[in-house]
């Protein structure tokens, strides 16, 4: 079972364009679709008539043709145009809520009367498709509950023993840092701020590059780890790490009330 009254972040948006894209969210099948002006439609993706695929079919002007008998679809799912005979009243199907917003188009499968974008969890995406920040959308298929996702994506302890050979530092793995949570405009925010510890593997790599001819020195370095969860399955990562005391200066941008040190 789903929460559906609820935006879900379905497909990045340079994957939909007016070659019909199938997707299935919360088990329902759908298919999305560019209209002739750019803006996006989501639709079952079953025909009225024999239940056939929609996105099997091909999109024409801001409408949508079956590949079986050529019923057309507008893009509210409404049947416009039937072979033989004028459209069936009745075989119409269900369009959904879409919202295009930073790089990503957002569906609703819910109670479309309760479909507000105001209830997208804007803070887990800050940046995106803003001005100095680059985007690369890519998908990565987990065969595994989505909330387990969620759980480890929020998760630092495991940090020092799963990556020990990389972003595990033995201050993480002592558990010699400071949780702090805040739940910002919706999101639930967990914060962790290591200060002056012996830096992890990758940061060690990144040292020693960095003064590749000289003798590698591992400076002690200030680190953190901020994971902000939105409601119903977005979670973002601001993590990293830097030589001399850069707490002030992240602390910033990311707008923490305090430094844990
Ligand atoms: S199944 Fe779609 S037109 Fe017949
Ligand atoms: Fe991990």
């Amino acid at each position: 079972m789903f929460p559906t009254n609820c935006w879900y972040a379905a497909a990045f948006d340079h994957e939909v364009t007016q070659k019909p894209f199938p997707l299935v969210i919360l088990n329902e099948p759908l298919v999305f679709f560019r209209r002739e002006n750019g803006s996006v439609a989501a639709l079952r993706d079953r025909c009225a008539h024999r239940m056939v695929p929609l996105s099997l079919g091909r999109v024409s002007g801001d409408n949508i043709q079956c590949r079986y008998h050529g019923f057309t679809y507008d893009s509210g799912g409404k049947c416009v145009w039937a072979p033989g005979q004028a459209a069936p009243p009745n075989s119409n199907i269900r369009a959904y809520p879409v919202i295009e917003r930073r790089h990503l188009i957002w569906v609703w499968i819910g109670d479309e009367a309760l479909a507000d974008s105001s209830q997208i969890v804007d803070e887990v995406f800050a940046g995106l498709g803003e001005p100095g920040w680059n985007f690369k959308g890519e998908r990565l298929f987990v065969e595994a509950g989505y909330q387990l996702l969620i759980d480890n994506l929020m998760d630092m302890l495991h940090l020092g023993y799963l990556h020990r050979g990389t972003i595990g530092s033995e201050a993480i793995r002592q558990g010699k840092f400071e949780t702090r949570l805040e739940r910002p405009s919706g999101a639930i925010q967990v914060s962790r701020w290591i200060p002056n510890h012996l830096p992890s593997p990758t940061s060690a790599r990144g040292q020693k590059t960095s003064e590749e001819n000289s003798a590698p020195v591992l400076d002690p370095e200030d680190a953190w780890h901020v994971a902000t969860f939105g409601p119903p399955c977005n979670v973002r990562i601001d993590a990293g790490a830097q030589i001399e005391a850069a707490f002030h200066l992240i602390r910033e941008r990311l707008g923490a009330p305090e430094v844990l040190l």
